[in-house]
C-alpha cells in the first residue's frame, strides 16, 4: 500500500488535527520577477482547474545509452523508483527534473476519473507514516477526453493543494526541490522550466518525516477512497534525479536512481533506470 495524494476531506480526525497544524507561505516569480500575492493562487485538491494551454518544444533531453537492471517491486499505484537512505543517514533534499505528460483516456477503460500524477518525494515507501511530495497532474474527467493539467503538493497525510495559479502544459519540463531543514519542515521549490514560472512554498508543522525514502514516481492517483482509473501518458523522463543526505556537500554520496528500486504497476505502467541518473516510467 503507497500514500496517495487523496484528498483530505474524508472523516479522518488525524487528518484533520495534522491539517490544523500544518501551515505554509507561498512566492512566486517569473523569469525572476516576483509574482504579486494577489495573483497567487493555492486550492484545496480537486476544487481547482489550472488554466490550460498549448504544447510546446521541449528542451533536448540528455544522452541516453544503457537501461540498467534493477531490483523491482509491484504496486498498485507507484510507478518508478525508490532509493533509501544509507543506514543512519538522512536524506536532506530531493531533486528532480521531469517532463509533464501527454494524457490520453486510456483504451478500454469506462471508468473516471482518469489521471496520472509526476512527482518527486520523500519518504512514503519504508517510512509509511509521512510522504512530502509535489509534482503534476493531468486528470480526465470523463468520456470527454478533455485533459486538465496541474502542479501540486502534499504533505500526507495532510491535505494536497493545487497551485492554480502555476501554467502547466503538455511536455512542459519542471523542476522540484524539496529542502527540509528538519523532520516537519520544508520549502518546496516546483519551477516550470518551459515557462519560468517558480513557486516556493514554506511548511511548517508537518507530518513527521524519517527522511529515509528519496521517490521519483508516476501515480495511479487517489480521488477520495476511489483508485482512479490511470490515463495513459508519453513517457516521463526524471533527470538530475538526486538526493542530498545531511551533512553532505559538495562532493559527499548522495542518493540517485543508480540501483533504486523500480515500481511496477502490473499491466499499466513500466518503470526503468537509465545510465545511473536517469529514469523513464511509461505507460503500457
Ligand atoms: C467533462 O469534463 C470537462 C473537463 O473537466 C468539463 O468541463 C465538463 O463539464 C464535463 N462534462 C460533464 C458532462 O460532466
Ligand atoms: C536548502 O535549505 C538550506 C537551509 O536549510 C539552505 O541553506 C540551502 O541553500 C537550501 N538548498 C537549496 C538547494 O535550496
Ligand atoms: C512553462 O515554461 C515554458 C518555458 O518557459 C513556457 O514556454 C511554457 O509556456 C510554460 N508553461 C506554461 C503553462 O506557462
Amino acid at each position: 500500500m503507497r500514500w496517495t495524494f487523496a484528498a483530505l476531506l474524508g472523516s479522518a480526525l488525524v487528518a484533520r488535527h495534522a491539517l490544523a497544524e500544518l501551515t505554509f507561505t507561498v512566492s512566486a516569480t517569473r523569469n525572476g520577477v516576483p509574482i504579486p500575492q494577489s495573483e497567487i493562487k493555492l486550492v484545496p485538491f480537486e476544487s481547482g482547474h489550472s488554466r490550460m494551454g498549448p504544447d510546446r518544444a521541449t528542451p533536448v533531453p540528455p544522452h541516453r545509452k544503457t537501461r540498467r537492471a534493477n531490483p523491482t517491486a509491484v504496486s498498485a499505484n507507484w510507478c518508478g523508483s525508490v532509493n533509501k537512505a544509507p543506514s543512519g543517514k538522512q536524506i536532506k533534499l530531493i531533486h528532480g527534473v521531469f517532463q509533464h505528460p501527454t494524457c490520453t483516456v486510456r483504451s478500454g477503460v469506462t471508468t473516471y476519473p482518469q489521471a496520472a500524477a509526476a512527482w518527486a518525494g520523500i519518504d512514503g515507501d519504508t517510512w509509511t507514516s509521512a510522504l512530502l511530495q509535489s509534482g503534476t497532474v493531468c486528470k480526465v474527467d470523463n468520456s470527454s477526453g478533455i485533459v486538465r493539467h496541474e502542479a501540486w503538493w502534499q504533505w500526507v497525510p495532510s491535505s494536497s493543494y493545487t497551485i492554480a495559479s502555476m501554467p502547466v502544459s503538455p511536455n512542459d519540463w519542471f523542476e522540484v526541490t524539496l529542502n527540509t531543514s528538519s523532520t516537519t519542515a520544508a520549502e518546496i521549490t516546483i519551477t516550470n522550466l518551459s515557462q519560468g514560472y517558480a513557486y516556493t512554498i514554506t511548511v511548517t508543522g508537518g507530518p513527521t518525516l524519517a527522511r529515509q525514502d528519496a521517490d521519483w514516481v508516476v501515480e495511479r492517483p487517489y480521488y477520495g477512497a476511489t483508485l482512479a482509473g490511470f490515463a495513459s501518458f508519453t513517457d516521463v523522463w526524471f533527470e538530475q534525479a538526486y538526493a542530498d543526505l545531511i551533512g553532505g556537500s559538495g562532493g559527499a554520496p548522495k542518493v540517485g536512481i543508480l540501483g533504486a528500486k523500480q515500481y511496477q504497476i502490473t499491466g499499466s505502467c513500466a518503470s526503468a533506470e537509465w545510465d545511473d541518473e536517469h529514469q523513464v516510467s511509461w505507460s503500457l
